[in-house]
């Protein structure tokens, strides 16, 4: 099958090869729950219900994460693989085009397999109506011919734990979310939090960092893992072809602004959203569709990788009729706050 070849990979537990994602990245991530740093609700979830399907010679419940990138959805899922002493195969909703390519990955799982599907809010329907009984009762129905004469055949297939991930729980249906029975929203990070991220990546790296150095990776992160990472990186290419071959404050501040990183962390893209909702819309309200027109970026992407973190920073509010920018993101730009922009406003709760 086109897809399981190419786009699953099967890890044994306890192999060094883990796929790659990301690269080098992937090996700076925490393989066991007690390394993990941050998302405590979410951990303290984890270890329960981990303990408890091992005391019972179980599998793990069907687990739906749900977060903007970075967050570590796909960490979580190997975690609980290495935890539970079992394999996971890692698969995405794009990438499972029709039935027969899901149908391939779930006849060949065995029992206590962790089965990960990536960005499963994109899963095509045909595809994902053969999940429905597969999560329910492990099995699939095979339907041959039509009306009068058809026929179905039912397949069984061994106990799996199913773990999907999603930027965008708003965009699965309600039978497939109701099949999960752990659902868990990672928030983003604290600078605290990425301060200990930093600091355990440098010492895996082998890059002396000292606390400054650290504080400035971590603030300019925009409370995402990854990016503390990325960053990592960077400044520690930088340290050691420009600077002194360790990572104090200055040398990140230089690192990062060479990177496009403002002091808190937004980058071009973030500094182009809000500074076109400010120039051409007059501040806002504005559609989602009309700032990436502008932009000429894919509104998806703005969804997905932007909006989440300007909302949690309050630089953007999300009102009924689009997107404002907000007080303190004119401030940020230090464009004065127009008084037509001071009347009283509701932010609105609707999610994408
Ligand atoms: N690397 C990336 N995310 C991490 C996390 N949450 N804890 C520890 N190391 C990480």
């Amino acid at each position: 099958m086109k897809q399981t070849e190419k786009e699953s990979q099967v890890k044994k537990n306890g192999e060094k090869e883990l796929p790659s994602q990301g690269g080098e990245l992937l090996d700076l991530r925490p393989r066991r729950l007690s390394e993990y740093i941050g998302q405590r609700q979410v951990v303290e979830t984890l270890e329960i219900a981990i303990e408890a399907a091992k005391r019972r010679g179980e599998p793990l419940d069907h687990i739906l994460f749900h977060s903007p990138p970075g967050l570590g959805k796909t960490t979580l899922a190997h975690i609980i693989a290495n935890e539970m002493g079992v394999r996971i195969i890692t698969s995405s909703g794009p990438a499972l085009e029709r039935g027969g390519d899901l149908i391939s990955i779930l006849t060949h799982l065995e029992k206590g397999d962790v089965l990960f599907i990536d960005e499963i809010h994109r899963l095509p329907k045909v595809v994902e109506e053969f999940l429905y009984p597969a999560m329910e009762d492990f099995c699939i129905d095979f339907i041959f011919d039509k009306g009068a004469h058809a026929r179905s055949h039912r397949y069984r297939l061994e106990r799996f734990t199913l773990v999907g991930a999603t930027t965008r729980a708003g965009l699965l249906s309600a039978p497939l979310r109701e099949r999960f029975g752990i659902l868990r929203n990672l928030d983003f990070y604290t600078t605290e939090e990425l301060c200990q991220v930093v600091k355990r990546s440098a010492a895996l790296l082998n890059i002396p960092i000292d606390e400054g150095g650290t504080e400035e990776i971590a603030k300019r992160s925009r409370g995402t893992p990854r990016i503390s990472n990325r960053l990592l990186k960077r400044v520690r290419d930088y340290a050691e072809i420009r600077g002194p071959g360790r990572i104090n404050r200055e040398v990140a501040d230089e690192a990062l602004r060479l990177e496009g990183v403002d002091e808190i962390g937004l980058t071009s893209l973030d500094r182009r959203f809000i500074e076109t909702i400010i120039r051409y819309y007059h501040g806002g309200p504005v559609g989602l569709e009309a700032i990436a027109a502008t932009l000429q970026e894919e509104a998806d992407t703005l969804i997905d990788m932007i909006e989440p973190y300007l909302l949690k920073i309050g630089f953007v509010a999300r009102m009924q009729n689009g997107r404002k920018a907000t007080e303190l993101a004119y401030q940020h730009f230090g464009i004065p706050y127009p008084d037509s922009q001071r009347q009283l406003s509701f932010p609105t709760r609707k999610r994408h």
